[in-house]
């Protein structure tokens, strides 16, 4: 069975990672605007650096949650059949042992050249540091794709929702284009589709199925229902 599994926010809020759309509106005490597009790195690049500097500090302080380790454990047993697709920007799937990754919004331990446009690893800060390690000379900001951007990997996600057997969201507001329409998309092509998220998502009517609670509980149980169905 091919299966390709979307992940938000919600499953590393378990692990102390703070989801975006909390009651208040604001991301770590910001507008989302301000940091999380082009606009608001073109008015103030020390702010977005910093803002996202202190992200990426922050994941020596989090851990994955049995959540990310059901998903390393489901990969173990389906191989290549399984496709996990993160909008997170974290490495909690990794540090949880998943091995296949996509993450379509970027990763903070990444560094972007605006000007050759290459991708560098990076754990430390960014603000303040030394040009491009490609071309010698680009500026870096973070690898993250922001509001008005392209997300990375869409066609290899497309391929993948339209030949799956099961689509499965989880920790996901259903809020952002075009991760919330991936649903839909699987759907169209034949696959059963399920949610798992606390509450329902935005996109909650479009799925055949969705279980509402926590993913650090919901996930194990579900991955452990498949494994011995
Ligand atoms: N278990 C399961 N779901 C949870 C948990 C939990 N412990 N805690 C919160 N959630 C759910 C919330 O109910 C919410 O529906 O996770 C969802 C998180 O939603 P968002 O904060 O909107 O995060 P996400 O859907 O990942 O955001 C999508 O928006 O800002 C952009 O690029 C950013 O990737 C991000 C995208």
């Amino acid at each position: 069975m091919k299966i390709v599994v979307l992940t938000g926010a919600g499953i590393s809020a378990e692990s102390g990672v703070a989801t975006f759309r909390d009651a208040d509106g604001l991301w770590e005490n910001h507008r989302i605007d301000d940091v999380a597009t082009p606009e608001g790195f073109a008015a103030d690049p020390e702010l977005v650096q910093r803002f996202y500097d202190a992200r990426r500090a922050a994941l020596a302080t989090v851990a994955p949650n049995p959540a990310h380790v059901a998903l390393a454990d489901l990969e173990k047993v389906l191989g290549e059949d399984l496709l996990l697709v993160t909008q997170n920007i974290d490495d909690l799937h990794e540090r949880g042992g998943s091995r296949r990754v996509l993450h379509m919004h970027g990763q903070l331990l990444s560094a972007l050249c605006v000007d050759c446009h290459r991708r560098s690893p990076w754990v430390g800060p960014l603000l303040g540091t030394a040009e491009c390690p490609h071309c010698g000379y680009g500026v870096l900001r973070p690898d993250v794709v922001w509001f008005g951007e392209m997300p990375y990997f869409m066609d290899e996600i497309f391929e993948a929702l339209t030949t799956c057997d099961l689509f499965v969201s989880i920790g996901t507001s259903g809020a952002v284009y075009p991760a919330a329409g991936f649903v839909q998309q699987a759907r169209a092509f034949g696959a059963r589709t399920l949610e798992l998220n606390l509450e329902p998502s935005d996109g909650t009517h479009f799925f055949h199925e969705a279980r509402h609670g926590r993913a650090g509980e919901l996930v194990p149980a579900w991955v452990d229902e498949l494994v011995h169905a």
